[in-house]
């Protein structure tokens, strides 16, 4: 099929690449200039896993760029994949998707009187805001609307594994107003859901624009509760003293909840469980429904952090020393520092009158834009040398094997937001949740 695909951020971009790479002619349109030159040399402006390999085996080929929007009456499906920023009150910023929606209808009120064209939105956005896009492809359509069918198809990629999540997703979710439109996007994921590989067949779920957005919020919310009731209990098992990952192992075991996303410690971050959770609330609390374990899941995430700190206040006063940070990307595999746990911990050991060293093996350049007081070490070693406590808050790999680096350290007091490290002798150990 012929694709276009508005907006080429992180999902745009790997929605084009991907597509193209299961055979169809894929049109990326940004409105930004230099994105739409990178990436017409095979350059994405994002790194995600496998994404330059595609890009570079399909750009010149089935696969294209351009800021213009006079190619989409010519495609036979267009995506929106814009951005929607949060605002203050958590709810999102929809500006910029309208517009793009207003744009794409006016280019397909040039469609001819036999053609039929589906506008799909990709991007996030809550069940009262779908209406407003719908409306707003439709304006700009004019007299062509009733050749426009309008659906909603949600992401559920993973950052550092989104190619991959793409190629091999749990479910795909078609959220439609006609036959017609959901029979075009099953021909569209053919490639992709079809079995052929010996595979079971990945789930279909067809339903309507909204409730196929409700699917996405209400999936970033389970999982983000998730976490928060594994925090949650796992502040009590502390308080008990005993280990929580003993406990949530075997809670794990029963099928009705599974093993994982029961990772308890210093919570989670990254540009969506943050973002959709407060999007949700703002968008229930306008709609009159208080939700109350959709901010209590928040509150909890937010107290994480202080507690990893207080932690480390029972065992040694910071003021004047050197404390190190271990990890400052939200999760390992990424150098996203958004919404990352290390910098309310960054926060709490700046206003404890701290020198902070932070250590990450990608994420420093991006968490100095934000600190840029703050000292960053080139190694978990250096930054441990001479400090008076260490936090873990990532949980990369190599924070497992430290060993000796510990023994630098001024007074070795190890406060651990994931569980990475060892308890080992010679070190205080104190683990946030065990
Ligand atoms: C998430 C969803 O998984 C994805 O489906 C959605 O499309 C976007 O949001 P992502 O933000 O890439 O993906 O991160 P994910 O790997 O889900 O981790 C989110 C956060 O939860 C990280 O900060 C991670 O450290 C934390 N986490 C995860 C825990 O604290 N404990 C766990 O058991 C699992």
């Amino acid at each position: 099929m012929r694709v276009t695909v508005v907006g080429s951020g992180y999902v745009g971009t790997t929605l084009a690449a991907c597509l193209a790479d299961a055979g169809h002619d894929v049109t990326a349109v940004d409105i930004d200039p230099d994105v739409v030159a990178a990436l017409n040399e095979g350059r994405a402006a994002i790194h995600e896993p496998g994404l330059d390999a595609l890009l570079e085996r399909h750009v010149g080929g089935r696969l294209r760029a351009t800021t213009s929007y006079d190619g989409l009456p010519d495609t036979d499906v267009t995506f929106l994949a814009i951005g929607t920023p949060s605002n203050a009150d958590g709810s999102i910023d929809l500006d910029g998707l309208l517009a793009a929606a207003e744009t794409t209808g006016e280019a397909l009120s040039e469609l001819g009187p036999d053609d039929r064209h589906l506008v799909v939105v990709k991007s996030t956005i809550t069940p009262p805001g779908v209406a407003d896009v719908r409306d707003a492809v439709a304006a700009g359509a004019g007299s062509a609307a009733d050749r426009v069918d309008f659906a909603t198809n949600p992401e559920f990629l993973r950052e550092g594994s989104a190619v991959d999540d793409f190629r091999n997703p749990d479910k795909v979710v078609f959220g439609t107003d006609s036959d017609w439109a959901t029979e075009r996007l099953e021909a569209l994921y053919a490639p992709l859901i079809g079995a052929g590989d010996g595979d079971d067949p990945v789930p279909i779920v067809r339903t309507d624009p909204e409730t196929a957005m409700m699917i996405k919020y209400a999936n970033n919310a389970f999982l983000a509760a998730k976490i928060s009731l594994a925090n949650d209990l796992g502040n009590a098992c502390k308080a008990f003293g005993l280990d929580a990952y003993e406990v949530m192992d075997a809670v794990g075991l029963d099928d009705r909840i599974g093993e994982r996303f029961l990772r308890s410690g210093v919570g989670w971050g990254g540009s969506c469980f943050p973002k959709d959770v407060d999007a949700l609330r703002a968008a229930a609390r306008s709609a009159g429904y208080e939700p109350p374990l959709l901010d209590a899941t928040v509150a909890v995430n937010d107290r994480q952090p202080e507690r990893l700190l207080a932690l480390l206040d029972d065992h040694v006063d910071v003021a004047g020393e050197r404390v190190a940070v271990l990890g400052l990307a939200f999760k390992p595999g990424t150098d996203d520092t958004r919404n990352s746990r290390a910098i309310p911990v960054i926060e709490g050991l700046l206003e404890r009158g701290a020198t902070v060293v932070g250590y990450d093996p990608v994420a420093t350049a991006t968490m100095r834009d934000r600190f840029p007081d703050v000292e960053y070490a080139d190694s978990a070693a250096a930054a441990l040398t001479g400090a008076v406590g260490a936090l873990v808050v990532t949980d990369w790999d190599e924070f497992a094997a430290l060993d000796d680096a510990f023994d630098a350290m001024a007074d070795p007091v190890v406060v651990d937001g994931r569980r990475i490290v060892d308890r080992r002798e010679g070190i205080t150990y104190e683990g946030l949740t065990w």
